[in-house]
């Protein structure tokens, strides 16, 4: 077992990278791409690798743990792990059983269990909750978490997917039963150019044109309030900016003539600011006062290296470019 990183939480949260690298796509039989990317990761100034217990049945935490092993200490020391658990598939092999939701305290720590055996650690930095199960209340979960923490099996917890109401729920039962002090790591949403409901929501209110976002306005603002880190998955928007094909993605259900304004609109900023289509795309979102940061799911190293050009395309990004990317998203002018 390796030790986790050893910083301070001053530390930490001064070595905090812009950018954490998702690892969903990481399949354990393709171990050197795995070390291309990280070693693309860690190039690019990467503190903080996401996974689940559940990415490949188990394969991405799997890879993620053999890459870490490959590192030397300066560089393990250098990277935090975050891993989720809480949603249980049916069995893919036979399709028994019904895909449901678990946050219940013997689902954490077996799942905990099973991820550290296979990242190979003795703690995972942050345990995030994949999405809410309505049957545990928020309150039994963070005690389960805080006897996780207890044992050392994990250092922080996160949360994913969910309401503000509900982020506010976990938060509230940490201070109570943590000190008030404490708060979550971090909220983990889909939030990019194609999935932009906690921004439309937010300006868009009490107009028609005003979109649906489940109890979610206003977890942006939150975020910043309680100084939880906010992270956007699915922040490329799997490429469909930045020349994937739509025809590669089946869950795309973006108009082909807004992808292909909305890709024209990226390219010229690009070329504008003299960065990638990718950090164009990641500014949008990194320009917003939230303090956004984007989890990025290529396995690619060029295109890793590309999306850590961000950070100069949000420093060029002016208002209006802004705007103009997000109404050629909308494929609608703003009221
Ligand atoms: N909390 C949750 O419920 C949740 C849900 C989903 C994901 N996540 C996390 O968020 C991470 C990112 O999510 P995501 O993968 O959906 O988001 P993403 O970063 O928007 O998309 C990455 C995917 O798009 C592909 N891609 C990007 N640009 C491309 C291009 N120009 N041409 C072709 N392919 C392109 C990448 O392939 P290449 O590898 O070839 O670049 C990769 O498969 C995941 O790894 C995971 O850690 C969390």
């Amino acid at each position: 077992m390796i030790a986790s990183s050893a910083l301070t939480p001053e530390e930490l949260s001064a070595e905090r990278s812009a950018l954490v690298l998702g690892t969903m796509t990481w399949d354990d039989t393709q171990p050197e791409v795995n070390a291309a990317a990280l070693r693309a990761g860690l190039d690019a100034g990467i503190t903080l690798l996401d996974t689940a217990d559940i990415y490949g049945d188990g394969a991405s935490e799997r890879a993620v743990g053999a890459a870490l092993a490959e590192l030397d200490d300066a560089e393990r020391t250098r990277l935090r792990v975050q891993t989720k658990c809480g949603i249980v598939r049916a069995n893919r092999a036979t399709g028994v059983g019904t895909k449901h939701y678990d946050s219940s305290p013997a689902h954490i720590a077996a799942s905990l269990a099973g991820s550290r055996e296979r990242l190979g650690v003795e703690t995972v930095d942050t345990l995030v909750i994949h999405r809410p199960d309505l049957l545990t209340d928020p309150e039994t979960t963070v005690r389960a978490f805080l006897d996780a923490r207890e044992a050392g099996h994990v250092g922080e917890l996160g949360v994913s997917n969910l309401s503000v109401s509900r982020a506010q729920a976990y938060q509230a039962a940490l201070r109570r039963l943590a000190g008030p002090e404490s708060r979550l790591a971090c909220v983990q949403v889909e939030l990019g150019l194609h999935h932009r409901g906690l921004v439309e929501a937010e300006v868009l209110a009490n107009h028609t044109a005003a979109p649906a976002t489940g109890g979610a306005v206003g977890l942006g603002q939150w975020c910043r309030d309680e100084g939880v880190e906010l992270q956007a998955w699915g922040p490329l928007g799997q490429g469909r900016y930045t020349g994937r094909a739509a025809t590669e993605s089946a869950a795309d259900t973006s108009d082909e003539a807004t992808v292909a304004d909305t890709t024209q609109v990226v390219a010229e900023l690009a070329d504008r600011y003299g960065v990638s289509g990718e950090a164009v795309v990641l500014a949008w979102l990194t320009r917003l006062p939230w303090g956004v940061r984007p989890v990025i799911g290529t396995r690619a190293p060029e295109r890793i290296a590309a999306c850590a050009q961000q950070g100069r395309a949000a420093e060029a990004m002016t208002t209006e470019d802004w705007h103009r990317l997000w109404t050629a998203a909308r494929g609608e002018k703003l009221p």
